[in-house]
């Protein structure tokens, strides 16, 4: 097995409106998430190897695997997607299918915020279905409750509240929804839909 690790390439900089401490409070609990992703299969090694699969250390830390790896996963996406000062006319191919599936793009972003205002922490994504090629956003709960099996996420947005407690505090949800959108990485989006679209895979990092 080899470990994960922290991919120091995804750390955003110099974001507009979003601080260097709100960044780097946020990048510690990724850098938790990679951790406890390695402790986990580790642990999940040694229990095998003691032959105590039928136990109930080995069912509890089984369950904790969707909690640790989509925490580590969907982070390293997140990050990889912000930087400030890109338009949405840089992602051209994910506009067009916006555009006929929603209508508008406003259509598409406000139904994507009123995903990431639900109620709850976890992660507004805008998801794509390789099979029919539509395009839906999704709310999942914590980090593992409603991610659909493999759909390919293109825009990614952390609505834990440790997303935005430094810089707006509890309350402040709507303002770091608005921060992020000045801060989207469009042509990742781009890419991501291109590679989607075309049956490949666009790596994290
Ligand atoms: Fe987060």
């Amino acid at each position: 097995m080899t470990d994960y690790s922290v991919r120091e390439e995804l750390k955003p900089g110099d974001l507009d409106g979003i601080s260097a401490a709100q960044i780097n409070d946020h990048w510690g609990l990724y850098v938790g998430y990679v951790n406890q992703s390695n402790a986990l299969r580790k642990e999940l090694a040694e229990l095998r190897a003691q032959g105590k699969t039928g136990s109930l250390a080995y069912a509890d830390r089984r369950r904790r695997f969707g909690f640790e790896y989509n925490g580590m996963v969907l982070h390293e996406y997140y990050f990889a997607q912000l930087k400030p000062g890109v338009t949405v006319e840089q992602a051209p191919g994910f506009k067009a299918a916006i555009l006929e599936q929603f209508g508008t793009f406003e259509a598409w972003h406000e139904d994507l915020m009123s995903a990431a205002k639900s109620r709850g922490i976890g992660w507004a994504i805008c998801y794509y279905d390789g099979t029919t090629g539509q395009i839906n956003n999704h709310f999942i709960q914590l980090h593992e409750d409603g991610n659909v099996g493999g759909f390919v996420p293109l825009v990614i947005v952390d609505v834990f509240e440790h997303a935005y407690m430094v810089d707006w505090k509890a309350l402040g949800r709507a303002d770091y929804l608005a921060a992020i959108h000045k801060n989207m990485n469009w042509s990742i989006v781009e890419a991501r839909y291109q590679a989607a679209k075309s049956g490949q895979i666009f790596k994290r990092f």
